[in-house]
């Protein structure tokens, strides 16, 4: 769906839907009907106007996730509930210098985050670049994962998995278990690929292809870096340029380590780990006649740099899990040593000011940080100095790890959240509240 004369008006009804999924009929959740939702085709300083159905058993919303846009208004308010059965209009505008690049949208209902997006609903957004360049054919690839029961409805997800965070036993492309893509000999494709899985953090390697880098989340490189593995933690998307060799073969997503929500026996020993296997995505075959050589990709704009920046403010938040308040079974997640409250005001920035954020993981997982609305640029990890200009909207704090972003408040007042994407985190707590004022 492609914004015409600045304006997109688009319909999402939330709402269960039918899906066959690796053969099989299942019972899942969707956008208009499918997995995943519409693509949003945006440009810089459109308006887009979303009505979003509820035909969901209980409450939702929308959120546009990594999107530029002013948290007033309903714009980028996770805080609107619409009830089942209900309907709300959302209206956004993207500034004139929005940054291009991939995006996308899923709901943001405290408490059923989770739920609803390894249910189905998620979908790309796609901000073109103000310059078109000549990269290809171009595939939106949502990856996502789910459990179906043997009733091919979408299994519920443990206590330990809430806390380890649930990875599906399938993993999908476009709602698609290991499909086939087929390109020529030395074709080249754009693919914008998001990570819409509620915990899984993605190690994305296709051998035998040449990939190039041309972003990641808001950040453009300005020529594309030629690389092996595509890492993308929860909520990331990669803007990326393949070109086929010769061979056929797989996309996998490899194995990645991101700890366990149990320390010191806490559990009475039950280490509960990440899925630590190799799972295929999708099969890549070359044939037919060999593809004319691509064009080369004109250099990009430098992106911004707040290394030289004023910092006006320098604040630390840390990550934790711990026994609950009530002592019981359930672990408390919590930033600086709380659980959310929408009502509790965390963060107070000013419009204008630069800040300076030190990212502290005391738990033993990792902890992939958002932040809406702003995007965060990364300045040290583990106390190293970061030497490239990298922008995240979703940044990664390994276990025990710590990492410093600068985020520069420079034009948009209101209130949004902060939080940890492993959405069964969020959805235990895991959040902030922040006013831009
Ligand atoms: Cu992708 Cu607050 O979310
Ligand atoms: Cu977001
Ligand atoms: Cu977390």
């Amino acid at each position: 769906l492609r914004s015409t004369g600045g304006l997109l008006e688009v319909t999402l009804s939330a709402a269960p839907a039918a899906a066959t999924i690796g053969g099989r009929a299942a019972s899942v959740l969707g956008y208009n009907g499918g997995l995943p939702g519409p693509t949003l085709r945006l440009r810089a300083g459109d308006r887009v106007r979303v009505a979003l159905k509820n035909g969901l058993a209980g409450p939702t919303n929308v959120h546009v996730h990594g999107l530029h846009v002013s948290p007033e208004g309903n714009g980028d308010n996770m805080a609107v509930m619409v009830a089942a059965g209900e309907s709300f209009d959302y209206e956004y505008r993207l500034p004139a210098n929005h940054p291009p690049g991939v995006y996308w949208y899923h709901p943001h209902h405290h408490g059923t985050v989770a739920d609803q997006v390894f249910g189905g609903l998620y979908g790309a957004i796609v901000v073109d670049d103000p310059t078109p360049i000549e990269t290809g054919r171009e595939r939106v690839m949502v990856i996502s994962d789910i459990t179906l029961d043997g009733a091919g409805t979408v299994a519920g997800a443990s206590a330990a998995q809430r806390m380890q965070g649930r990875e599906g036993d399938l993993v999908l492309v476009n709602g698609q278990l290991a499909p086939t893509l087929t390109l020529r000999p030395g074709e080249r494709e754009r693919w914008r690929v998001v990570n819409a899985c509620v915990s899984r953090y993605l190690r994305l390697r296709l051998d035998g292809h040449r990939l190039q880098l041309l972003g990641l989340d808001s950040d453009r490189l300005e020529k594309p870096a030629e690389v092996d593995e595509i890492v993308l933690v929860p909520g990331n998307r990669a803007d990326v340029l393949v070109t086929a060799g010769s061979g056929s073969a797989v996309l996998r997503t490899l194995a990645y380590d991101r700890g366990t929500a149990t320390s010191g026996g806490m559990m009475g020993g039950s280490r509960q780990r990440a899925t630590d296997s190799d799972v295929i995505l999708a099969t890549v075959t070359v044939g037919g006649d060999p593809a004319a050589a691509p064009a080369a990709v004109p250099r990009q704009p430098a992106p911004a740099d707040l290394r030289g920046a004023t910092v006006t403010a320098r604040r630390e938040l840390d990550f934790a899990m711990g026994m609950g308040m009530d002592g019981g079974s359930m672990m408390a997640f919590t930033i600086n040593g709380q659980e959310f409250d929408p009502d509790r005001l965390d963060t107070t920035v000013l419009a204008g000011s630069v800040e300076e954020w030190t990212l502290r993981n005391s738990s033993g997982m990792d902890h992939p940080f958002h932040l809406h609305v702003w995007p965060m640029q990364i300045v040290a990890q583990g106390g190293t100095p970061e030497m490239a200009v990298v922008w995240r909207d979703v940044v990664n704090v390994a276990a025990g790890g710590q990492v410093t972003v600068r985020i520069g408040f420079t034009d948009f007042a209101g209130r949004t959240v902060y939080h940890c994407h492993i959405l069964d985190h969020e959805d235990a707590g895991m959040m902030g509240t922040i006013l831009a004022r």
